[in-house]
């Protein structure tokens, strides 16, 4: 059995590992601010200038240390230093942007990743894409900058835009997943996948519908879908 002498040296740097480790987590939070921020000024004006609220609800989350720790293991990050966390593990500050349409999925992430302070380092296009489960929603990883006494930080941040189904879909999904700790049983993940093709089925029907209550032309009833945003790693 190895013993740790916990003396005052160690207690200092425990105290300062903590420190810093809670000031690495607190600029992620400051990116996640920064996000929401925007898409809530993208919400604000849609709704006064165009009637239209595109977006059904946002959800914000921060990795735990727990899940962080075992993501460093995971990904077999030798040195795990902050600046090496920072480059390699993108998804430890999430904004989940739920929108009514998948036009509005395209369009809230053309808005969004547009923007001048905004760098797009990698997207996932799952919606035109969908994964072999029938997984749909579009992931982008951004870098936005963060302002701080010291200076200027680029933070990443993982935005998932997806439709309500398509969110129904994922959290009922992950639910059983987690429901069978992983090991599902084969009908269920067939019955699950048919489900992702009823949810795309449905998102396709009430988005016809709402271009008829507004009454737009009959040829534009269907529009072609959109075009598969361009993946970059
Ligand atoms: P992680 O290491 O899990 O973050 O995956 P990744 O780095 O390969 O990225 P990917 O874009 O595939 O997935 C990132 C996130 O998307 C996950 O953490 C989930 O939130 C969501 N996601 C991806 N695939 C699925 C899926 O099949 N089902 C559900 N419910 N969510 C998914
Ligand atoms: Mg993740």
């Amino acid at each position: 059995m190895t013993t740790i002498e916990v003396n005052d040296e160690t207690i200092r740097q425990t105290r300062e590992l903590r420190d810093e480790f809670q000031k690495f987590l607190r600029e992620y939070e400051f990116g996640m601010r920064e996000v929401e921020t925007k898409i809530s000024i993208l919400r604000d004006e849609f709704l006064h200038d165009h009637s239209y609220n595109p977006i059904e609800h946002v959800k914000s989350r921060l990795k735990t240390p727990d899940s962080i720790v075992e993501k460093i293991a995971r990904k077999g990050i030798a040195e795990p230093y902050f600046e090496q966390i920072r480059q390699n593990i993108t998804d430890i500050a999430g904004v989940r942007v739920t929108c009514s349409f998948v036009a509005d999925v395209y369009l809230l992430f053309d808005l969004l990743t547009q923007q001048d302070d905004i760098t797009v380092r990698a997207v996932k296009d799952y919606i035109a894409h969908p994964k072999d489960n029938g997984y749909k929603s579009l992931h982008v990883i951004i870098d936005v900058p963060v302002f701080l006494s010291t200076g200027p930080l680029l933070v990443p941040v993982e935005v998932q835009f997806r439709t309500i189904a398509m969110d129904f879909w994922a959290s009922l999904e992950h639910k059983i997943y987690y429901k069978f700790s992983n090991q599902v049983p084969s009908h269920i993940v067939e019955s699950l996948t048919d489900a992702a093709e009823a949810a795309s089925e449905l998102d396709i029907r009430m988005e016809r519908l709402h271009r008829e209550a507004h009454g737009v032309p009959l040829r534009q009833l269907d529009p072609p879908p959109p075009a598969p945003r361009i993946v970059q790693v």
